[in-house]
């Protein structure tokens, strides 16, 4: 195997490499991992990504994941040849991505307040397991795979569990989840039994869970599949892509995500990054990250709302001291990240840095929103057709609340990711039967 693809420290002071059959998720100092690729592939496969879609019975062509392997291709396989592809690549018999691309949602635009055809949304929700985590888990544990890993270990708000457990039934390997007790939305907690993974309750929320979780997987040998594990960030590097597709490769003003762990913001900078310096795009879209108000650590921090540092990658000598500070001071003064949009429900962001990296990239601003602005957000893009859960509600109130503010312009073009699909069906019957809720359509007797 040629060594063009390895892994490489995302702090340029440390920049320690590692092969790709290291299973660590983070180097020696103990800073989070990238994938890196020496080769640049050719704008020419545009072609190819869009060919694929009429996918001949071709699982990987049919994965909107695997259709566009080779700017995801770690296993360094002879991408034309599908037996090759399916000795190492992970999939779901192509269903993952394979429903999500954006769509112009007008109720939702008219709220807004942006043109119909400058707006797009996209819904994860409609990936097998009804999350985007599907899109990094089959890359996931695709290298779990390749390095023959017998057991994938995370710490989930939910849908994070609810992925890894169905790629591990189907893949026949072993799968413990860790979730904050009674802090689970009752359909995701569902799917980590039904697909047989051990589910351990930890006392305590998602930042403890995580801590668990990775402290076991150093003790038993198991494989993370967080979006600490960079090989799940090249997974959801395809959300953009199969968004950009759509527009002829054009990337839109603002590109909008809910953010919890910050994953996604970082897989989104990732492949913004890579698709620049390779000569695919010309322009780099704005990300636009939304918090919920009881869980906006990226907010604080970002905006300079704690000690007045408003903190940033600054070319990867980011202000770490002030991140310690701040979950100390919440520690101290027993602050929890509390939302009714449990997804997001995170005090401590695992990705902040890769994400400062991100924002920094893309020029990007944070925002938070209140969890009525994220249900009237969810009931919404109900209206339009469209199912999602109330922390992807966070994106079209993210969106009102910046174009209100004037950040986001009347004319500008904006995508925003619906990260999941609704799995508390409580929420939305709650939801209408309230009529003092802006979009309830209360029961009649
Ligand atoms: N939206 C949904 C529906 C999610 O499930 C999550 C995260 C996010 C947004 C936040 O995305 O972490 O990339 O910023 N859920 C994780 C889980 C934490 O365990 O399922 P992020």
């Amino acid at each position: 195997m040629m060594q063009t693809v390895y892994q490489k420290c995302i702090d340029p002071k440390c920049g320690l490499e590692y092969p790709v059959s290291d299973p660590r998720i983070e180097c020696d100092r103990g800073h989070l991992l990238d994938v890196k690729y020496k080769t640049h592939p050719s704008p020419a496969l545009k072609e190819v990504f869009y060919k694929r879609r009429n996918h001949a019975n071709n699982i990987f062509n049919e994965s909107g994941v695997w259709r566009f392997r080779e700017l995801l291709n770690f296993c360094q396989i002879d991408t034309e040849d599908t037996d090759a592809c399916s000795r190492f690549l992970v999939s779901m018999d192509g269903a993952e991505g394979r429903l999500s691309k954006p769509y112009h949602m007008s109720k939702v635009a008219d709220f807004v307040g942006l043109e119909h055809e400058n707006f797009w949304l996209q819904p994860e929700g409609y990936n097998p397991s009804g999350s985007f985590k599907d899109n990094g888990m089959s890359t996931a544990v695709t290298h779990a795979k390749l390095v023959n890993i017998k057991k994938i270990i995370c710490a989930s708000t939910g849908n994070t569990s609810a992925s890894a457990a169905m790629y591990a039934a189907n893949e026949n390997i072993e799968c413990d989840v860790y979730i904050p007790a009674g802090e689970v939305a009752p359909g995701k907690l569902s799917q980590a039994f039904q697909f047989g993974a051990q589910v351990i309750e930890i006392k305590g929320n998602f930042d403890d869970a995580l801590s668990t979780s990775l402290e076991k997987a150093n003790e038993i040998g198991g494989y993370t599949v967080n979006s600490v594990n960079p090989f799940r960030i090249e997974g959801q590097k395809t959300i953009i892509f199969r968004a950009l597709e759509r527009l002829d490769w054009n990337p839109p003003d603002w590109i909008v995500y809910p953010g919890g762990a910050l994953g996604n913001t970082s897989s989104c900078g990732k492949s913004l990054m890579e698709l620049y310096e390779w000569g695919w795009i010309k322009k780099i879209p704005r990300i636009a990250v939304v918090n919920s108000e009881g869980a906006n650590t990226l907010h604080t921090l970002y905006n300079g709302k704690f000690q007045e540092t408003k903190l940033r990658w600054n070319k990867g000598n980011p202000d770490t001291e002030i991140i310690k500070k701040f979950y100390l001071y919440m520690d101290e003064n027993g602050i929890r990240p509390k939302t009714k949009a449990t997804a997001i429900q995170i005090a401590k962001p695992a990705n902040i840095l890769k994400g400062l990296r991100a924002l920094e990239f893309t020029n990007g601003v944070v925002t938070q929103v209140s969890d009525q602005e994220m249900m009237d957000g969810m009931a919404l893009v109900g209206l339009n057709g469209f199912d999602c859960e109330m922390a992807s509600g966070a994106v079209p109130a993210g969106v009102k609340k910046l174009r209100d503010e004037g950040i986001i312009k009347k004319d500008d073009t904006v995508i925003g990711i619906l990260t999941g699909r609704q799995k508390d069906s409580s929420i939305p019957v709650d939801y209408h039967k309230n009529p003092n809720n802006k979009f309830a359509n209360p029961p009649r007797t």
